[in-house]
């Protein structure tokens, strides 16, 4: 039986845990040659590991999506290796320091880190891998925002500017490439629970409440629906989808 992704390569940043691991583990079970790449060699082996516990085929690739250098060997990895970049999911990011700190107390610091990694790392890992796809002449990408790229929150500044960043950059290159037959759109995430959201939020049984109720779903949305959506907007089911900013939110930003 053909699968979605049969022989497709696709490129993961981010995928040594959460969202990025599971979406990896998804495309694999739909046929994909996977190139999962982020900082953590051990938790990549893992990711690795169930990519082929699932039957497909994989490489791991160390690397910081802030720096343009490890972007261009990650794109390189899944030419050399599989011979092309059919799709790529830019997920990797962090939440940047504790959650809700005010502006004013805002360490700089921490702004420059999160920009670096959730936009800068969103502007390089499209720059190289359109510049493959180009060469193949298309592919799809994804890009990983947030409700918090949506509307409002008090995560932290620098969390909301870069989501909403990510949305920007998104828009921009579906613009751009959309002739040359390369699609970019966004995902927009509420809650997941993860090794991020652990961190921010669910140390704190009242926050974590709080922050499940806000999905009007009643529940926080999951890792598994997430990848669905990332697989949906890669595949050619989506053809005629470029530039979507798409919530998987349990309903968190209609009201
Ligand atoms: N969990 C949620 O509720 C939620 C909601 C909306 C959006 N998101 C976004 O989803 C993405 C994945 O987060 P997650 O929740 O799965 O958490 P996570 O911490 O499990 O995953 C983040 C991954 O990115 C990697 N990473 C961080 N900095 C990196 C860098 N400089 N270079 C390469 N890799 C790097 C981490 O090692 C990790 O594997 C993030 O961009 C996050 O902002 C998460």
């Amino acid at each position: 039986m053909t699968k979605r992704f049969d022989g497709q390569v696709v490129l993961i940043t981010g995928a040594s845990s959460g969202i990025g691991r599971t979406t990896a583990v998804a495309f694999a079970r739909e046929g994909a040659r996977l190139v999962v790449t982020g900082r953590r060699r051990e938790q990549l082996d893992d990711t690795l590991a169930q990519i082929q516990a699932a039957g497909a085929e994989g490489v791991a690739v160390v690397g910081d999506v802030s720096q343009a250098v490890d972007v261009r060997r990650m794109v390189d990895a899944a030419v050399n290796t599989f011979g092309a970049l059919h799709c790529a999911f830019n997920n990797a990011g962090i939440e940047g320091g504790k959650a809700f700190v005010p502006t004013a107390d805002y360490d700089e610091d921490i702004w420059d880190e999160v920009v670096a990694i959730n936009l800068t790392g969103v502007f390089l890992s499209m720059k190289y891998e359109i510049r493959q796809m180009l060469v193949q002449g298309g592919g799809a990408i994804v890009n990983m925002s947030s409700v918090a790229g949506l509307i409002g929150t008090r995560i932290g500044i620098g969390y909301g500017a870069t989501k909403h960043g990510v949305i920007g950059a998104t828009k921009a290159a579906a613009m751009e490439y959309a002739a040359q037959g390369i699609r970019v759109n966004a995902v927009c995430p509420g809650v997941v629970r993860t090794e991020m959201t652990e961190r921010a939020f669910f140390h704190d049984a009242q926050l974590a409440a709080a922050m499940t109720a806000r999905h009007p779903i009643g529940r926080l949305v999951t890792s598994e629906e997430v990848a669905a959506a990332v697989l949906w907007l890669s595949s050619s089911d989506a053809s005629a989808t470029t530039g979507l900013a798409l919530p998987v939110d349990g309903g968190l930003t209609v009201p």
